[in-house]
């Protein structure tokens, strides 16, 4: 990790092309139609967090008001991920609340899904706020991430389960971002823990539940959790007649699908879905992809070892 800032540029920029579809919606566009082969769908997040002012807002307006179109256009099994401070939720929560409301309209026309990406701790609140307005102005169509490392998570799943009765759409994962332990989990079993019950929780309230993590102990428990509650259709034990009547809405698998991000872990991703598993790709774009890819490359303990496989074995480096 100590190796990050000695990288050069242009070598991160070759790792990045890992982990980022490219600078414009041309480029994710492009990879979607060649990752499509391997089963998958997508969810294409517009690169970018936090604004400074509220005039930024309308690039990512105008952004995911095009990739909208876009994934319209070339019918790709897609919908789209956005980061509820880059329209403003830390500057001016109605107005952010407006802009969101807009694209999520956009999207709900096409049928298409809209997950508002779940931030640090400041948000958590105010994203789930988000969430309810939206359904409560008939936008069924969007759904939010839960952090299983923070204490309320499961308080969470319980609240929005019972204000979203049988609408809610909920990605689970660990959480990127690294809060106090007044507030979090901090370690690795914890965590990992922390997961597997909020999963089984979700599962549990007839939640859709987007599982989202690369770690092998959260995707077998997963694989067992979803198996003896009859999910997992040749396992098939309960509920067959329940799960088979409800519609999970265009785009979606039975009840639940795993969610990876691209260029992570592409391997255990094509596994699933050769299993018969929905599996959909984070797909991030955009001129901020050089932070991204740093944040990406911090995260994964085997950064000198992958970086420098990248360049002496350049078609190692696969989505
Ligand atoms: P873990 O971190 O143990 O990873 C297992 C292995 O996978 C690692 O050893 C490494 O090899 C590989 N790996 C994992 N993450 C990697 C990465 N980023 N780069 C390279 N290799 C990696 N968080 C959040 O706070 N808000 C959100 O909205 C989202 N959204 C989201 C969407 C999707 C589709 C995914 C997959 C993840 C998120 N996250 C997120 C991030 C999530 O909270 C978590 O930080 C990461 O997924 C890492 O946790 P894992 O469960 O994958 O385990």
């Amino acid at each position: 990790m100590y190796l990050m800032p000695i990288i050069p540029k242009f070598i991160i920029r070759w790792v990045a092309k890992r982990y980022v579809a490219g600078h414009d919606i041309a480029d994710a566009i492009k990879v979607m139609k060649r990752l499509s082969s391997e089963n998958a769908c997508f969810t294409v997040d517009v690169l970018g967090e936090e604004i400074s002012s509220i005039e930024e807002v309308s690039f990512f307006e105008e952004e995911y008001s095009n990739l909208i179109d876009q994934i319209i256009n070339h019918n790709l099994d897609a919908n789209i991920s956005l980061k509820p401070t880059a329209f403003g939720l830390l500057i001016d929560e109605s107005e952010a609340l407006k802009k969101i409301e807009k694209i999520a309209r956009k999207a709900a026309k096409h049928g298409m899904f809209v997950r508002l990406d779940m931030e640090d701790h400041r948000v958590t609140q105010q994203t789930i706020d988000l969430v309810f307005s939206l359904h409560q102005s008939g936008l069924y169509n969007v759904g939010t991430v839960l952090q299983a490392r923070l204490f309320r998570t499961e308080k969470d799943i319980v609240k929005i389960q019972e204000k979203l009765a049988g609408k809610s759409d909920i990605r689970i994962c660990k959480g990127i971002y690294l809060e106090s332990s007044d507030i979090a989990h901090t370690s690795y079993q914890d965590i990992v823990d922390a997961t597997n019950s909020s999963i089984d929780l979700l599962l549990d309230c007839r939640a859709y539940t987007a599982i989202a993590s690369h770690d092998i102990p959260v995707i077998e428990h997963s694989l067992k959790a979803l198996s003896s509650r009859g999910f997992i259709k040749e396992n098939l034990e309960l509920d067959e007649v329940e799960l088979d009547s409800i519609n999970w809405g265009k785009g979606k698998g039975p009840g639940y699908e795993f969610q990876m991000l691209l260029g992570v872990r592409g391997d255990i991703r094509r596994k699933l879905s050769s299993q018969g598993h929905r599996t959909r790709i984070y797909l991030p774009y955009g001129k901020h992809w050089y932070e991204y890819s740093m944040r990406r490359l911090r995260e994964n303990p085997d950064v000198a070892w992958h970086v420098a496989k990248s360049i002496v074995m350049p078609w190692t480096n696969r989505r």
